[in-house]
């Protein structure tokens, strides 16, 4: 039978005893988020990292174990998910092969007898006009055939993507400022991921993770009130980010990412706070909020 879901260690006992999760991607912005909730709950993280090199940032992150592998050709997985309790699983961003790595995670882990799987995906995953959501779509259906005991997680887009450019007093997004969305707060979406994998009652869920309603206009002018100074929205001409940042990615991510604006542009991004607010038992952490702990 799958272990339902993971108990904290007792805070008294020797961590020894903890559950034990690997953390996939483990480096990345999610993976140190998720580490460090998971970490401050005394579970026993092990991260999994492409190269030796991310090894101290992930033990910043709380992280007591590292595993090197590579998801792209499986090298390593065996070995990084041997004796886990659990796998918290996350693509490498507009990956052409997330299904394929969502396959060699999965069946890794159920060959290791790892039966808890919790999937980090994106809020509407299947919108046709966006590749890379779809291949999130398609990455679900991989994890509930293969891990006894799965759950899903939705994201939103995070309010942190924006942070770095409202410290520089300009949002300027290749798409309408005035679409809407429901971003969500990283840190919001890292400690659901910790509850799920440490309560009871979230086997075979699918929650989708959306905070307050708004737009990038709706951001600046908060932006501009909680900092102190201006912060303007502006709507830029995609093919001048294709010219730009988005040269050096490869052709794939970049059309991945050219479908992904114009699919903001038309319509945003926008979902309900409802399901977070339930997970979290308060309401979702607002963009001023961030900009206080954060800006
Ligand atoms: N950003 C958002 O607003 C948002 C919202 C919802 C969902 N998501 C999803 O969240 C996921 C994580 O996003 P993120 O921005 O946190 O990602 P990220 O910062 O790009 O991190 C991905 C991690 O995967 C590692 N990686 C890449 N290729 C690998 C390989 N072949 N083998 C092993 N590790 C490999 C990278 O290693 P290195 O450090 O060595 O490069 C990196 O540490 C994505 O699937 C994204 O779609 C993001």
């Amino acid at each position: 039978m799958p272990r339902p879901h993971l108990q904290p260690a007792d805070p008294d006992t020797n961590s020894d005893t903890s559950p034990r999760v690997l953390v996939v991607g483990a480096a990345g912005k999610t993976g140190l988020a998720v580490s460090r909730a998971l970490a401050a709950r005394r579970v026993t993280v092990r991260a999994l990292v492409r190269t030796g090199a991310r090894r101290p940032d992930v033990l910043r992150a709380g992280a007591a174990e590292v595993a090197v592998a590579d998801l792209a050709s499986g090298k390593g997985l065996g070995a990084a998910v041997s004796g886990v309790d659990a796998v918290y699983h996350l693509a490498p961003n507009v990956h052409p092969d997330e299904v394929g790595i969502a396959r060699r995670v999965a069946t890794a882990a159920v060959a290791a007898g790892v039966t808890r799987l919790v999937l980090h995906s994106v809020l509407h995953p299947h919108d046709r006009s966006m590749p890379h959501h779809l291949r999130k779509a398609d990455a679900e259906e991989v994890v509930r055939a293969v891990v006894p005991s799965w759950t899903v997680l939705q994201p939103a887009a995070y309010l942190q993507n924006l942070l770095p450019s409202a410290r520089q007093g300009s949002l300027a997004v290749p798409y309408s400022p005035d679409a809407p969305f429901t971003f969500v707060d990283l840190e919001d979406v890292a400690q659901v991921a910790a509850t799920v994998l440490t309560r009871p009652g979230h086997e075979r869920a699918t929650y989708e993770l959306a905070g307050d309603l708004t737009s990038v206009r709706g951001l600046a002018a908060e932006a501009s009130a909680v900092l102190g100074h201006p912060v303007r929205a502006v709507g830029t001409d995609p093919a001048a980010w294709a010219a730009g940042p988005g040269r050096e990615l490869p052709a794939q991510a970049r059309e991945d990412l050219l479908a992904m604006f114009a699919a903001y542009d038309r319509r945003g991004l926008a979902g309900s706070a409802t399901v977070l607010t339930h997970l979290l038992g308060r309401h979702p952490t607002t963009w001023a909020e961030v900009l206080r702990r954060e800006g």
